[in-house]
């Protein structure tokens, strides 16, 4: 068993006070300390998705997103819902390791988190087919929708919902009973 495991952390939100981002923070707050993260900060630098790009050594922040998943024992994706779907910049990750296979078999938390009472369902239905698609081990019991999120958690990001509070704590020890169990 690692000592250490590895989460690479991802937002779906660009946005400076994005409710996700914090999210993903209080979640990295809360994890137990066997659990290392590394918060993912190149959605912006990549290009837009393109197969004739799509090659061994494509685009440098390509390069370093594929780097990190192949490094990562697990992820943790924390996403909001624009127009009901996946916010395209998430989406375009995605679809870079598509083909190249850096996600396959690893433990994935995707979580949604929306202001609306749907909780960003949509989006969170979408993230699941595409990380199916491309072989992640999806977590479902730990991947959650949150609703409501601003009256769940304060602006400064913590979690002030204690339901909402347990069922992260679960999900995080989930990622690491899975990321345990792939190492083994
Ligand atoms: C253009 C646009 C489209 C949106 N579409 C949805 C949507 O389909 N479903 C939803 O729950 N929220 C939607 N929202 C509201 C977002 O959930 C809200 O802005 C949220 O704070 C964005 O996440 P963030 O705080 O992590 O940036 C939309 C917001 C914008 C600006």
């Amino acid at each position: 068993m690692k000592e250490k495991l590895n989460i690479l952390a991802i937002s779906g939100s660009l946005r400076n006070q994005s409710s996700n981002t914090l999210l993903m923070h209080a979640i990295i707050n809360l994890a137990p300390p066997n659990l290392t993260f590394e918060v993912y900060n190149g959605l912006n630098d990549l290009p837009h998705f393109n197969p004739d790009l799509d090659v061994e050594e494509g685009p440098l922040p390509v390069q370093n997103l594929r780097a990190q998943l192949e490094h990562s024992d697990g992820v943790l994706i924390c996403t909001p819902e624009y127009g009901n779907g996946v916010p395209g910049t998430l989406k375009n990750a995605l679809d870079w390791v598509v083909s190249s296979g850096e996600w396959l078999n690893k433990p994935t938390v995707a979580i949604a988190a929306s202001p609306s009472p749907m909780g960003g369902d949509k989006a969170h239905a979408s993230l699941l087919l595409t990380l199916n698609m491309i072989n992640a081990q999806v977590l479902h019991e730990a991947s959650l929708t949150i609703p409501h999120i601003t009256l769940k958690m304060n602006k400064q990001g913590d979690i002030i919902d204690s339901e909402t509070q347990h069922e992260l704590e679960n999900s995080l020890l989930s990622l690491a009973d899975a990321c345990n169990q792939m190492n083994n």
